[in-house]
């Protein structure tokens, strides 16, 4: 791993006005995640993991401080910018998959490269199955989400995410609706993309389990970070 920074939170705060107060949700939040590293965000529920997830990939903003992007403050942008940015570095996973009902697992990988003003170098349907064979999906393209399973839903999720070559992809909860089986198998698939396309891979996770598989966690507790725990390779 090298000593690239994608991620960086300096100083983040962020609150919001609930019943006449100033309601401090994450409370001065620096961390710094590297390119092709693969971080666990754990805590309670409520401690403020997906408000995080959600400025760092911004979709919502900080009261104060600053996020760096691949070297960009993204606090600084424009809206046009930072949608572009957003579209250009980021891919999400959530909980629920997300997929549209009515397309295929490979429709479901192409549509997000159909919207993107970078036009891929290859054919798109080729790279869209190159992405769900990787993420052993090779002979479901044609599958709707009513003929896969919890999990290989959130595999084709995974690879639409994955369409535009994103530098970092943030998944929260990925796995909260799956078994344990299904989960690892998620999460095995999460490490075959981190080694085959350097992809910095944040999961937000309520599985111990899961999160001692990554190579980093972050503990968040009532917006602060707690912890943050180096994984011992063995
Ligand atoms: N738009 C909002 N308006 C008011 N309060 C909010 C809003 N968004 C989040 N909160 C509050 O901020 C806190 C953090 O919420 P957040 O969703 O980030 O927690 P979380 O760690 O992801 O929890 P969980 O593990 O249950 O998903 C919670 O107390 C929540 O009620
Ligand atoms: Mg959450």
């Amino acid at each position: 791993m090298n000593n690239d920074i994608v991620i960086q939170t300096i100083h983040l705060s962020k609150s919001l006005p609930i019943g006449g107060i100033q309601l401090e949700i994450l409370h001065d939040i620096s961390l710094e995640i590297y390119r092709s590293e693969m971080v666990a965000i754990v805590g309670p529920s409520g401690s403020g993991k997906s408000t995080l997830m959600g400025i760092i990939g911004g979709l919502d903003s900080a009261t104060s401080g600053q996020v760096i992007i691949d070297g960009i403050d993204i606090t600084t942008l424009n809206e046009r910018k930072l949608t572009r940015l957003r579209n250009e570095k980021i891919g999400f996973v959530f909980q629920n998959y997300n997929l549209v009902p009515t397309l295929d697992a490979l429709e479901n990988v192409l549509l997000p490269m159909q919207f993107s003003r970078k036009r891929p170098n290859k054919n798109q349907e080729e790279r869209a199955q190159e992405l769900l064979d990787m993420l052993g999906l090779g002979a479901r393209l044609h599958h709707t989400y009513k003929q896969l399973s919890g999990g290989e839903q959130q595999r084709v999720a995974i690879a639409r995410a994955l369409a535009n070559n994103p530098t970092i992809l943030l998944c929260d909860e990925p796995t909260g609706n799956l078994d344990k089986a299904s989960a690892t198998l998620v999460i095995e698939a999460l490490f075959e993309v981190r080694e085959k396309t350097d992809t910095t891979v944040v999961v937000v996770t309520h599985s111990q389990f899961l999160a001692q598989m990554m190579d980093r966690q972050i503990e968040i507790v009532d917006g602060r970070i707690q912890e943050s725990i180096l994984i011992e390779e063995g």
